[in-house]
Parts: C-alpha cells; sequence; structure tokens
C-alpha cells in the first residue's frame, strides 16, 4: 500500500518536473476573455467628417519626423471605415468584450462641449451598435493618449484645468453612448502619459520638462479620473448600472539580487504605486516615501517647494476609492539595481533621478532573437500578488497583455507567450487574486506610437501594403478562439490554421 502510495507521488512528481504531464486548466465561471485596440493606433480618418488634430496627428506629421520609418496614424488600419469587419474578427473569435477608446478630437474637435461632431458621434454609435447585435460587450476607453491639440496648446495634462475638460468630456460620452455601455475605462496608463509624454520626449507631446512635468500630470490625472468617476457614480450610474475603472500598466520591478530590495522597492513606488496608490489604498494620497524623496531632493536642488505637488486633504479623499475594477495593463519584467554610479548618471532634475535606480531585462527572456516582448511570466506572477497584498484583494481586470513581434502568420513565439502568461494568470486566482477577466493586445497589428509599424501585436495581421488594410488571422488567433471557447488552457492544442477561422463552430470543428 505503502509502497504503491510513493509510487503515485513519484509518478506525478516526476511528470510535473520533466512537464511532461498534458494538464488542461480550466478558468473560472464568469471569466471574460477580450481583445482592445485605441482609437490612434487603429482608426485612422485623422481629418475626415470634422475630426481635429489630436497631439499624435501633430507629432506624426512634424518635419524631421520623431516616429520610427517616419510612420502616422493617418490610414493606419482604416478602422473608421472598416470597423464591420473588426467586430466579424471579435465574432470570429467568439469573444465576450471589445476595448477600444473614444478619440477626444473626433467627438469634441475644440476640445470642449461646444461643438459636439455628429459623424463623430455616429461612428461610436454604430460600432456599438454592431457589437451589441452579436452580443460582444463594449468596454470604452475614454482617453488612450490623444488628446486634442487645442487642449495642448493650453498645456495638456500638465493645466489642472484638464481636471474640469476631460470631466466635460467624460460626461458627454456617458450621456451618449451610456445607455449601451457597462464597462468605462477612464484612463489609459498614466506612466505613460505622464512621465514618457510630459517627463520625457518619447510619447506625444513630448514636453520634456524633466522631474517637474510628469509630476503635475500625475495629480492631474489622478484628479481628472475620479472626477469622471464621481460623474458616473453619481449621476449616471444609478439609471446606467455599469462599471467605471482606470488602467494602470505595470512591469514587474524585480531586485537583482539581495542588496537590492530597498532599490527595486523604490521603483514599484515610482512606477506603479504613484499612480495606483492614491486611488487603491486605504490611507490615498501619494504613498509617502515618494512624497520624502521628492521632496528631499527638490530642497537640495534649490526648489522652493516640492516638484510632486500636494494633494489637498479633500482631494486625497475625492481619489481615493474611486475604481470600481483594478484594469491592469502588464507585459513584461525587469531587473532593477543601485549603485554609486546612479548619482548623476541621470539628468537632474527627473524622475529616473528621483528613483535612482538601473534598469535592465536578461537577453534569456526573448522568446527567440525576433520576439520583442521580453516573456517573463514568474514576474506577471508576483505583480498579481503585490496588487492583491498592497490593497486588500481588489478585483483585477486585465486590460492588456500581449506579445509584439514581427510579421508573419506562424506565430509560435506569440503563443507561447499567451500560454505562458495565462498559466501563471491562473496561479494567481488558485492562490487567492480576484481576476475577473483577460484583453488581449491586440485584436489586430496597429500603429505601435514611436514605434510605428515596425513591431506587430495582432491576433489578426494587417496588410498596409493594401489600401483595403486586409486582416488575416494569425495562429495566435485559431489558439486563442479555443481558449475563449473552451474556458480551457490546453498547452498541447494544435490548431488547424487551414481551415477558415470564420468556419470554426461552437464546438470547435469545421462548419458542414
Ligand atoms: C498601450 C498600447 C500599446 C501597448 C504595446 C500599452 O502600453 O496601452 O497602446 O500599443 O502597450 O506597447
Amino acid at each position: 500500500m505503502c509502497y504503491k502510495l510513493w509510487l503515485a507521488l513519484a509518478c506525478i512528481l516526476f511528470y510535473r518536473c520533466n512537464g511532461n504531464r498534458h494538464e488542461v486548466r480550466k478558468f473560472p465561471e464568469g471569466f471574460l476573455f477580450g481583445t482592445s485596440t485605441a482609437s490612434y493606433q487603429t482608426e485612422g480618418a485623422w481629418n475626415e467628417d470634422g475630426k481635429s488634430e489630436s497631439i499624435w496627428d501633430h507629432m506624426s506629421h512634424q518635419i524631421p519626423c520623431s516616429i520610427k520609418h517616419c510612420d502616422t496614424g493617418d490610414i493606419s488600419d482604416d478602422s473608421y471605415h472598416l470597423y464591420k469587419r473588426d467586430v466579424e474578427m471579435i465574432r470570429e473569435l467568439g469573444l465576450d468584450f471589445y476595448r477600444f477608446s473614444l478619440s477626444w478630437s473626433r467627438i469634441l474637435p475644440t476640445g470642449f462641449p461646444d461643438v459636439i461632431n455628429e459623424a463623430g458621434v455616429q461612428y461610436y454609435n454604430n460600432l456599438i451598435d454592431e457589437l451589441l447585435k452579436y452580443n460582444i460587450i463594449p468596454m470604452v476607453t475614454i482617453y488612450h493618449f490623444d488628446l486634442p491639440q487645442t487642449l495642448q496648446k493650453l498645456g495638456g495634462w500638465s493645466n489642472p484645468h484638464i481636471v474640469d475638460w476631460f470631466g466635460d468630456f467624460s460626461n458627454i460620452v456617458f450621456r451618449l453612448f451610456g445607455d449601451r455601455v457597462k464597462y468605462w475605462v477612464t484612463i489609459n496608463e498614466p506612466y505613460y502619459i505622464c512621465y514618457e509624454g510630459y517627463g520625457a520626449d518619447i510619447m506625444a507631446p513630448q514636453v520634456n520638462v524633466t522631474g517637474i512635468a510628469e509630476y503635475l500630470c500625475a495629480k492631474n490625472v489622478l484628479v481628472a479620473h475620479a472626477k469622471a468617476y464621481h460623474i458616473y457614480d453619481e449621476v449616471f450610474r444609478p439609471t446606467q448600472g455599469g462599471k467605471i475603472f482606470i488602467s494602470i500598466n505595470a512591469r514587474w520591478n524585480e531586485p537583482d539580487g539581495d542588496d537590492n530590495v530597498e532599490a527595486a522597492d523604490d521603483a514599484n513606488q515610482f512606477f506603479i504605486m504613484q499612480y495606483a496608490y492614491p486611488i487603491f489604498s486605504k490611507s490615498g494620497d501619494f504613498p509617502s516615501s515618494i512624497k520624502k524623496i521628492i521632496a528631499a531632493k527638490s530642497k537640495e536642488q534649490g526648489f522652493l517647494r516640492s516638484r510632486l505637488p500636494e494633494f489637498t486633504p479633500d482631494e486625497i479623499e475625492y481619489v481615493r476609492g474611486t475604481s470600481d475594477l483594478y484594469g491592469l495593463n502588464h507585459y513584461s519584467t525587469q531587473l532593477i539595481y543601485r549603485n554609486e554610479s546612479v548619482k548623476g548618471f541621470y539628468k537632474i532634475p527627473s524622475m529616473y533621478d528621483d528613483t535612482g535606480v538601473f534598469i535592465y531585462q536578461l537577453d534569456k527572456w526573448l522568446l527567440s532573437n525576433s520576439s520583442i516582448t521580453k516573456a517573463v511570466p514568474w514576474g506577471f506572477h508576483k505583480l498579481l500578488t503585490f496588487i492583491k497584498e498592497q490593497f486588500g484583494n481588489p478585483p483585477i481586470f486585465v486590460t492588456e497583455n500581449g506579445f509584439g513581434g514581427s510579421t508573419g502568420l506562424e506565430d509560435n513565439d506569440r503563443v507561447t507567450y499567451y500560454r505562458l502568461y495565462l498559466s501563471v494568470l491562473l496561479d494567481a486566482i488558485e492562490n487567492g487574486s480576484d481576476i475577473r477577466g483577460y484583453t488581449a493586445w491586440s485584436l489586430m497589428d496597429n500603429f505601435e506610437w514611436n514605434q510605428g509599424y515596425s513591431i506587430r501585436f495582432g491576433l489578426y495581421e494587417v496588410d498596409y501594403t493594401c489600401p483595403n488594410r486586409t486582416r488575416t488571422p494569425r495562429k495566435s488567433a485559431y489558439v486563442y478562439k479555443e481558449i475563449a471557447r473552451t474556458h480551457k488552457l490546453d498547452f498541447e492544442f494544435e490548431p488547424n490554421t487551414s481551415v477558415p477561422i470564420s468556419a470554426l463552430g461552437e464546438d470547435g470543428d469545421e462548419n458542414h
């Protein structure tokens, strides 16, 4: 008896260690699968039907160009005209929801509510109605990086008046679309908006007032998000009954050895908690560690007050608790270390000088030589656990996760990436994280910001040489479809990509 028990245990261990077991894991009941895009990255039609210029139109039209290969989003995937094909693809994939964003300058060309562009409103009505026709839930991001250029002329996210401007825009879109939209994401990724757009010159509007603009922006983004939340909560939720939340991006910051635990914690505080703590913590406000560091450095540098603006006690309360879900965008992990040479290494003042850490990634995290996103699934697990522990297990919705690579339909690296990341997501659920849904970035290849079209994230490949921007499913589309259909993760499933994806029925077999 005892011998048999040991034998069984040994077998289980053998299979686990050798990865030979064929385990099929199930997602919880009610877990939602979807995919995501964003307006500037896919819509094109940059100046059609009354749309005005956004900061990305402005930046991409500058001479000399600052985007790889001088690419622009002028036409991009042409979703403004091809949205029916986009919805057809989501149907082909059999997904529960589609996350897309609204172009502020398409709906409000002046940036303000004095002019509402009917053609822009009609476009989003058409898209939402087309989704609902096929029972696909629309998840709408109100702001995904494309500010009207008129508002940028007034300082954009560094001007505190943007709290009202964003509040007005949100109010209008709740009024226009809230009868049908039940999932609202207020703002996508404060770190990229604020650090890369204002504290550096990587993303539009390339303000590059380092160490100052990113912090002004951080406070304004947080209060603006809260404003939209309160408007929805008080005015619209009682009749519309949806959910509203923010999407915060985060890489996991792993200490490079035991000596760097404090450095990695500082990285987490600056890169993640700066935006998450004011909303999701019990006490609200910016984390005290970053307040202290920035105040001390500012003083040393001759400033008369901290470069990090303060929240008033009322603002702390106004922002705290304003997210129904924790929207998480996650792609990769980085190693963090600190040594003496960090002093003076970064521009002074700057957020990276304030954080005082070095960052790197390991080549062995590449899935293959051609892949771009470094796959570190254990980092995703650590991040999910960190969020659970820091904020008392909030309901998490993964609003972005995906793999950047190159062209080609046989995207085995992307398939591996999705499987590995979904597998640790299941581990995290088993370990108690409350994760409600998963969003693959992206439905199709699109304009990858300052990288133009050089990096591809799509489940569908887009042919940019073709005027009708032909979309063709990659192998990952077949695999993701099977995961969503069965609600199961099976590493050994090999799709038959010679069958058109649209011909695969609800049982996964070819329709006859
Ligand atoms: C952004 C997307 C972007 C993706 C891949 C996220 O940071 O929200 O717009 O395309 O990452 O880089």
